[in-house]
């Protein structure tokens, strides 16, 4: 049996396309959303990463300002940015790329965020209204991975999901998104015992450990989803994901492929989430 490789840019690409419509309409009414990203210091993928994400912005029709700050900037004058930023009519959406340098506490810059402005749903308000179902920002990539499973068709509600991965970024987020979908859920992680077999039970395998071709197909249940929010850069140089893509084909039901999935959803969602926050900043 071989996977259906789901096609993540089709997806995108139709994602994309409902958004740039919809900035559209705001835009007669006068209305542009805008994102500003903030970028600190000069680690390469998150460059890649920000300009990425200025280039999405235009291609909607969202207006964006990119601001590179040098490693070395005080916490207090990067917090002195987003206090103007907050205060910007222009700006509806703040991302502040992570990692940030070691001098500054990323907890403290989250914090300063406008609750309304924060599109990357870091801020622990944010974060706490998705745990107790109130309306907030989704967070970028796991609402992506649910998206992708919508438009494949996957059921999610009553299937069994495992989520490898804890991060505050991915995988608690990513648990509470699939519950919110009705899915039973089970979190591993770097402690978890028997990771194989509980991986293993899984109708919906979602990767999001950073260690590159780490899952295999003693992971995967012969018929499951895999979907690979890995991305590594391998020894030989070249781009692979969480998981051992050419293995898992093998016995999947569907994988994503790494990269042109997971990562251009997230993305996509941002560009959501900056929408809809022009969209409450003008109701
Ligand atoms: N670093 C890695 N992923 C992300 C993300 O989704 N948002 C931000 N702000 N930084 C990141």
């Amino acid at each position: 049996m071989s996977a259906t490789i789901i096609n993540g840019k089709e997806i995108v690409g139709s994602v994309r396309e409902q958004i740039k419509a919809e900035v559209g309409a705001l835009k007669e009414n006068g209305i542009q959303p805008g994102l500003a990203v903030v970028l600190v210091g000069d680690d390469p993928a998150s460059a890649v990463y920000v300009r990425n994400k200025a280039k999405s912005c235009d291609e909607v029709g969202i207006y964006s300002e990119v601001y590179r700050l040098p490693a070395e900037t005080p916490q207090d004058e990067l917090l002195e940015l987003i206090g103007k930023l907050n205060a910007d009519p222009k700006i509806n959406g703040i991302l502040v790329q992570l990692p940030l340098p070691k001098h500054i506490d990323e907890d403290t810059v989250i914090d300063a965020i406008n609750v309304n402005k924060d599109v990357d749903c870091f801020h622990p308000i944010n974060v706490g209204n998705l745990m107790i179902g109130k309306n907030s920002f989704l967070p970028c990539t796991p609402a992506g991975v649910i998206e992708v499973l919508k438009r494949t068709g996957t059921e999610i509600a009553g299937k069994h999901a495992v989520v490898i991965g804890r991060s505050n970024i991915v995988g608690k987020p990513m648990a509470m998104l699939l519950l919110r979908e009705n899915a039973t859920v089970t979190v591993c992680h770097s402690r978890t015992a028997n990771m194989e077999e509980v991986a293993k039970q899984a109708d919906i395998l979602v990767v999001a450990i950073g260690r590159g071709k780490m899952i295999n197909r003693n992971y995967v249940k012969p018929g499951a989803v895999v979907i690979d929010v890995g991305m590594n850069r391998m020894p030989d140089g070249k781009l692979a994901g969480d998981v051992d893509f050419d293995d898992v084909l093998e016995v999947a039901g569907a994988v994503t492929p790494v990269p042109g999935c997971v990562g251009p959803m997230t993305i996509t969602m941002l560009l959501q989430n900056t929408l809809e926050a022009a969209r409450r900043a003008n109701a």
